[in-house]
């Protein structure tokens, strides 16, 4: 099977996944299913998803959308708050997202289409244009009547049984900086609440637990208001059925010593998941993915991790040939993301002693590593510098 007469890679290393191809997470689905069936019997609820970058926080919200969409019947509208820096943003991003992103059920969008047709240009060939600067300008009026505007939404959608709306705000990063932001995400809730008719509302925001904290600095009261969803890395029977499903779909098999290759050096994280998957699948000639693909193909996803998420100083650092063996040698610990000075200390030959506390001072420097609470505790700032770490180490069995 050359690439020629390959189908389409299953994986999908820069997006959210795809429903068909999404994978686990039950006790997380089963908790915002019961926020979603709280809303569709008209009481509000506020979530948010929280965990790692990377870890599969839009996934999760984008197929949760779909599922209230289809079983509860509630109108979802994902919102990528991405590059927004003011509320006036948001209410703008807010509308685009309701424009833009196709619901489920066509005739729901041609009637939200309806009740915004204000800001829409020209139909074009692949889906509609936006009157940015018919947007822009009311940014401000519709920040201020946020929730109203939403329940002007709702209202158009009476005659289709939809029992609430789904508000996703994703990709907070850069709004959470902004302290009003917390305000309104509170006054929002609070809003709601205290309305006549509180508004059947599931507001979701999803984003790394930083970014929760920061609108509690802003803003105490936020920290009561949402309900917690955390994100774990998988486990290994969650990965096994991901990369069966993914590679099934294109009819590849995987055999079981490739299995366990791909799930370790994944260990448990979606987006290196679907890299390392991605690199097997290109590589792999005969729609069996033996212990060679996979080998080689985590060899690829080391490059390519290290290329797109390592900063060059510490690559640069981390390819020293000083420090190679001792970052082999501490692959083969088994530690997430902290370990103890002297647990690494004990496996390393006199040579690599000599180099031991200059390598930690080195990586503590370039921000790579930090002290933890206890004296001796090293802590990886970036998950994917630890696993970068962790797939290189596959470098000597590839060259064997
Ligand atoms: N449940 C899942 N099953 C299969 N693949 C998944 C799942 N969740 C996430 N992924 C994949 O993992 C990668 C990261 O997912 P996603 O973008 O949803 O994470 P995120 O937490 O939103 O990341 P970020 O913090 O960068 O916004 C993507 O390639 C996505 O396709
Ligand atoms: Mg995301």
């Amino acid at each position: 099977m050359n690439a020629l007469t390959k189908g389409i890679s299953p994986f999908y290393p820069g997006q959210p996944v795809p429903a068909e191809l999404f994978v686990g997470r039950q006790a997380e689905i089963d908790k915002i299913a019961r926020a979603v069936s709280q809303v569709e019997l008209g009481k509000p609820q506020a979530l948010f998803l929280t965990g790692e970058y990377g870890i599969g926080k839009s996934s999760l919200a984008g197929f949760m959308r779909f599922y209230a969409e289809k079983e509860n019947h509630l109108f979802g509208i994902h919102v990528l708050l991405g590059g927004a820096t003011t509320i006036e943003d948001v209410a703008v991003k807010t509308v685009e997202a309701v424009l833009k992103t196709p619901a489920y059920e066509p005739t729901l969008m041609e009637k939200a289409r309806s009740v915004l047709s204000k800001y829409v240009g020209k139909q074009e060939l692949f889906g509609i244009q936006i009157n940015l600067e018919a947007l822009r300008a009311d940014g401000p009026s519709i920040s201020h009547g946020y929730l109203p505007f939403l329940r002007q939404l709702l209202e158009r959608f009476k005659d289709e049984e939809i029992k609430g709306i789904m508000l996703i705000l994703d990709e907070i990063n850069g709004i959470t900086a902004n302290s009003t932001f917390a305000h309104f995400i509170k006054g929002l809730v609070d809003e709601n609440a205290l309305s006549a008719t509180p508004l059947p509302l599931l507001l979701m925001l999803s984003g790394v637990e930083e970014r929760r904290r920061e609108m509690i600095q802003h803003h105490q009261p936020v920290e009561r208001i949402f309900d917690i969803v955390e994100i774990n890395p998988m486990t290994e029977s969650e990965m096994k059925v991901f990369f069966n499903k993914a590679f099934q779909s294109q009819n590849v098999t995987v055999n079981e010593d490739a299995m366990s290759l791909l799930c370790h050096y994944s260990a448990g994280f979606p987006k290196i998941m679907h890299i390392v998957g991605d690199a097997t699948f290109w590589i792999d000639q005969d729609g069996i993915v033996d212990k060679d693909d996979a080998l080689k193909g985590i060899f690829l996803a080391a490059e390519d991790i290290g290329r797109k998420f390592v900063d060059q100083q510490v690559l640069k650092a981390l390819r020293s040939k000083d420090y190679h063996s001792i970052m082999e040698k501490m692959s083969k610990l088994p530690f997430d993301l902290s370990f103890q000075k002297t647990d690494l200390e004990k496996g390393l030959s006199d040579s690599e002693k000599k180099k031991y506390n200059n390598f930690l001072q080195r990586m503590k420097k370039l921000n790579v590593l930090r002290s933890g609470d206890v004296t001796g505790e090293y802590i990886f700032n970036s998950r994917l510098v630890r696993l970068y770490i962790l797939l290189n180490s596959i470098k000597k069995d590839v060259s064997k």
